[in-house]
């Protein structure tokens, strides 16, 4: 794994003046997802590109005797709220205090700033910057490759969101290589307000395969530099196999992507994950706030956001 300032989990910590760790949990874009094949407890390998956003939930640790959690920010209403200890980033906190043998706790306090079930890994990424987190806080001092196993027994994309760099992810999620995108671009991501269950598209992926006749898996990708060179590389030679099982589950995924193909010129449009949000690559940051304003103004519903992803 390279060790650039952006892979380096240590990175994303911020002190508090009152002892308390800021660390945050960008948004996850699948710049492409192939599906490979199916593993016989139903989990899907894959091939697929991560990048991440700057923006995203943002979490909040500070010491404390027991472990507490609270939440706020603009999604925190769409957690589930009847059994907080459900949350990944409870998980996360007991799966580190069990492996490492920490008996006390620590306020957790989470932003959710990122729609829930959109396609933006914003659970995993939350456990991922919890794992970081508590292991500063607590002083644990585990290693990355220690991290990594715990992340992979809370999440499919856990072990990914541990960096905020790009990388290809294959296996179920866990194997992991990093890439340095020769390109950077600003990138309009925009959900259309319905959350997406992931198995359900996962499900519906063998069976809209087969109604189409088509190959049952995607193939492997033989000229990955090739791929990732350019954008319009990856417009080309990758897809986001998700994307029509995932419009069978929600159709207003077509109304952000027809949204976004009249408001670009040829560039890459494309669902993330599993849906529903759909993001957009403009040449800079300035070009994609100006498309998130007419998004905004053209449906006021949708959740807009422009930020900067690459290079
Ligand atoms: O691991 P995680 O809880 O994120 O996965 C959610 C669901 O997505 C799984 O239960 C499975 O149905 C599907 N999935 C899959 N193959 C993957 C990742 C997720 O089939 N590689």
């Amino acid at each position: 794994m390279e060790s650039s300032p952006e892979n380096n989990p240590e990175n994303r910590i911020q002190s508090g003046p009152d002892g308390s760790l800021f660390v945050r949990a960008p948004a996850k874009i699948n710049l492409f997802l192939h599906i490979t094949g199916r593993r016989d407890d139903g989990y899907h390998f894959l091939e697929s590109l991560f990048s991440f956003t700057k923006k995203g939930d943002l979490i909040r640790f500070l010491p404390s005797e027991t472990l507490e959690f609270s939440t706020s920010g603009p999604f925190s209403e769409d957690l589930p709220a009847e059994n907080p200890d459900s949350n990944l980033v409870m998980k996360a906190a007991r799966a580190l205090a069990e492996h490492a043998g920490v008996s006390h706790g620590a306020l957790i306090e989470l932003e959710k700033n990122l729609p829930v079930a959109s396609g933006l890994g914003g659970g995993s990424a939350d456990a991922a910057a919890t794992l970081i987190g508590l292991n500063a806080l607590w002083k644990t001092n585990l290693n990355g490759e220690e991290l990594a196993t715990l992340a992979a027994g809370l999440g499919a994309d856990v072990p990914a969101c541990l960096s905020s760099g790009s990388q290809i992810v294959r296996g179920i999620g866990e194997m992991l290589e990093h890439v340095n995108l020769p390109w950077s671009a600003g990138i309009v991501i925009i959900n259309p307000g319905r959350a997406v269950s992931t198995p359900e598209v996962f499900d519906g992926f063998g069976a809209f395969r087969d109604k189409r006749g088509l190959p049952p898996f995607d193939v492997t990708i033989t000229d990955l530099d090739k791929v990732v060179s350019d954008i319009s590389m990856l417009d080309v030679l990758t897809s986001n196999s998700l994307q029509d099982p995932a419009v069978q589950v929600c159709p207003e995924i077509m109304e952000v992507e027809r949204f976004l193909r009249l408001n670009t010129q040829n560039e890459l449009v494309r669902m993330s994950g599993s849906g529903a949000s759909v993001f957009a690559l403009y040449h800079d940051k300035a070009a994609a706030e100006s498309v998130a304003r007419r998004a905004r103004e053209f449906n006021p519903d949708w959740w807009v956001m422009a930020d900067s992803i690459g290079g």
